[in-house]
Formats: C-alpha cells, structure tokens, sequence
C-alpha cells in the first residue's frame, strides 16, 4: 500500500476518490452524503476539496495495486490562537479492503504529518455506535462525548455524533 498526499489531482485520482466515496456512502457510511450518491455530486465534492487543498487542507490518498482504497484529510486550524490544532476529516476506506489496516496506516501518516506541521492537538467527531468509534479508541484518541441529534444519516434521520481528540506532544 502506499500512502501520498497530492498536491494536485489527476483526472484518475478523481475519478478513484469519486468511486471510494460513492462506495463508501451507499453501504451506509456516514459521512456527509446521503445514499445513493451520483458521480457527479461525488466529483463536485473532489472539486471542492481540492480548493481546500490551495489553503491549506491535506488530502491523504492510499492506493494498492493502482487502486484508489482510502482516503483521510487534515484541515488546520484558521484560527489564530488555534494553529497547533487540526480537524481529521472524511476517513474512509472502499468497502472490498476494510479490516486490512488501511485507516491503521492513514491515521499514522496523518499524525506523522500533523507532528511535522507542528500540530500537537488534533479533533475529530463521528457517528455513535458505527465500527469508526471503537476504531478510534483503539488508536488512542480520548472520547470527550456526544453531542445528540447532530447530523442525519444516509437514510435522513438523526444520529448522535462523538466528539474525539489526540494530542501528540
Ligand atoms: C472506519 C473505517 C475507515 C475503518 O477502515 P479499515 O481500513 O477497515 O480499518 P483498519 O483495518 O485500518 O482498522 C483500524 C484499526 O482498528 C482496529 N479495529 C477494527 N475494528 C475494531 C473494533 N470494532 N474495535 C476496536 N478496534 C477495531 C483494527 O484492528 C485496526 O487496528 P490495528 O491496525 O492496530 O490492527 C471504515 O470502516 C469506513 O470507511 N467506514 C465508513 C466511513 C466512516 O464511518 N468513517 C469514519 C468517519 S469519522
């Protein structure tokens, strides 16, 4: 597997970031979209991060065997009195490679990177009760709590959200 973080998009890598999330959002993953989602509005959402990329968002990309299999992002803080803090966004990993490691590996990359940026608190939130919240316990991150009825969910009703944090130094 191998982990980059692009700082442009081929036409192949939106086209392989456009099939992961539709991927992930039609087997119900909850991460911003609801199902089904089309390739277009897939695509748009690519579009957009990429403009975040120009200030300042990371975009991790894991690829096997030239396939596009997962991605994360890290945005920073804009704050001035926030600048050793960082937001993880949008984990995910396509539905045919889950349980080989693959966000394991994106996570790392995203800390090694965040500690090289100088970023010493990261923060994320997800859906409560979904595999994500196990999985980021047993990466490390501290659970602070849940906020109720926070997002809607694929099918449009509400769920709780957990908010997380890891400070790395
Ligand atoms: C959450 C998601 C990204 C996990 O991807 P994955 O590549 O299958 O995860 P991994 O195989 O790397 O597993 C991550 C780690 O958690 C561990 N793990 C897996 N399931 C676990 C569970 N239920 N409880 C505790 N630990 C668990 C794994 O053993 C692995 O740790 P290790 O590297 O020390 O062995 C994937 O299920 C997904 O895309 N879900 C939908 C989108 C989503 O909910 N994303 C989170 C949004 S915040």
């Amino acid at each position: 597997m191998n982990i980059t973080t692009p700082t442009t998009l081929s036409a192949a890598q939106y086209d392989g970031l456009a099939e992961l999330l539709i991927d992930v959002i039609n087997a119900g993953g909850s991460v911003g979209f609801f199902a089904p989602l089309q390739k277009e509005t897939a695509l748009e959402y690519w579009r957009q991060v990429k403009a975040e990329m120009e200030s300042g968002l990371v975009l991790f990309i894991a690829e096997m065997d030239g396939v596009l299999v997962g991605s994360v992002q890290l945005a920073p803080s804009p704050k001035a009195n926030g600048q050793h803090r960082a937001e993880v966004r949008k984990l995910i990993t396509h539905t045919d490679y889950r349980g080989k490691g693959i966000a394991s590996r994106l996570m790392q990359a995203v800390e090694d990177h965040a500690l090289a940026c100088g970023k010493t608190l990261l923060v994320l939130d997800t859906h409560l009760g979904r595999p994500a919240e196990a999985i980021y316990q047993h990466l490390g991150w501290t659970r602070v709590g849940v906020i109720p009825d926070y997002a809607a969910g694929t099918d449009g009703s509400l769920h709780a959200t957990v908010v997380f944090y890891k400070q790395l130094a």
